[in-house]
């Protein structure tokens, strides 16, 4: 456990602490029912990857919280979850004086990877350490709810069977690896929009996800990819079209399996080999003219999650 804290967490001159912050994709994703609240009731099947964003978090003297990012067009201020988490973590346990957060992102932006509630498991990661509060997974992980639906999971890591809002999570057996390729269009979707366009009670088809359990534990690499499933893709096919091009490209140019992440609009595909996934980026680049393709890898427990325990 200690291992796997220390590498994902530096902690330098006891003031900063320097965090990793995964990406994830789902493997499956499926809405069950809309509930009274207004969410849906998910089960979905999650999977983190080598790409991070790196967060750096350090004590000032000074209260207030500054937050930097190598990105001009990001928010800086309350829009961004990182720094909404900051504030939970400073008003609910009235810590004195400030924070400052170096914000380095890799993980493109409004993509269906995670990539902001990532960053605000992070900071309350972080700053846990960083404040020595000691706080538990499961506390850090009913304050994250409270910050978006997948900060839970992004606390803990991990290929993990995700519930409810998405905060009912339960470890699985690590995924066998894969490379991943991931193409983000050029346009951002929003997640709120999505789900109000899902007709829940609609859906003809649903992932087989038991199925999909079955595979992992198996290792079964065929048996994954013949089970990618996301009930959110026609939803977001309908609105951008592009994003089933993509995906079908993969399919078509012999990629493993491909899939629609969270509610869009980045598409993933699978590789067991590097050559081919590097091929494959290329293609995807050249055929739809996309800046923002990705070549990264699944990660297994060793390297992920902060090392908390329940
Ligand atoms: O929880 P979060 O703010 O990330 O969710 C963004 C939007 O996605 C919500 O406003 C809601 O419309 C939708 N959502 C949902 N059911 C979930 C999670 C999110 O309908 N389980």
């Amino acid at each position: 456990m200690y291992t796997v804290y220390k590498k994902q967490m530096e902690v330098d001159q006891l003031e900063t602490v320097k965090v990793k912050s995964r990406a994830k994709i789902n493997l499956t994703l499926d809405a069950l029912y809309r509930r009274a609240d207004g969410y849906h009731e998910l089960e979905m099947v999650m999977q983190s990857l080598k790409l991070y964003d790196s967060i750096a978090v350090k004590k000032t003297a000074q209260a207030g919280i500054v937050l930097q990012t190598n990105l001009s067009f990001l928010p800086t201020d309350e829009r961004n979850l990182a720094h909404r988490a900051a504030k939970l973590m400073l008003e609910t346990f009235s810590l004195a004086g400030g924070v400052q957060i170096c914000l380095t992102k890799r993980i493109p932006v409004a993509a269906g990877l995670a990539g902001g509630s990532g960053n605000a498991a992070a900071v309350l990661a972080a700053m846990n350490q960083l404040y020595d509060l000691r706080l538990s997974l499961k506390e850090l992980m009913e304050l994250g709810l409270q910050l978006g639906s997948d900060v839970p999971y992004c606390l803990l890591g991990t290929t993990a069977l995700a519930k409810g809002r998405g905060e009912v999570l339960e470890t699985l057996p690590d995924c066998p690896h894969f490379y991943v390729v991931l193409a983000k269009p050029d346009f951002g979707i929003s997640t709120g929009a999505v789900f109000r366009a899902l007709q829940a009670e609609k859906i003809g088809c649903h992932p087989d996800t038991a199925g999909m359990l079955r595979a992992i534990a198996a290792s079964d690499r065929a048996g994954i990819c013949a089970r990618l499933e996301n009930v959110l893709e026609p939803v977001t096919f309908q609105m951008q079209p592009q994003v089933a091009k993509i995906k079908d490209f993969f399919l078509s140019q012999g990629a493993k399996g491909a899939l629609m992440s969270g509610s869009g609009p980045t598409v993933f595909a699978l590789y067991e080999e590097e050559e081919a996934a590097q091929q494959a980026a290329q293609q995807v680049k050249n055929a739809f003219r996309i800046e923002t393709v990705v070549v990264t890898e699944t990660v297994d427990k060793g390297e992920q999650g902060y090392g908390l325990s329940f």
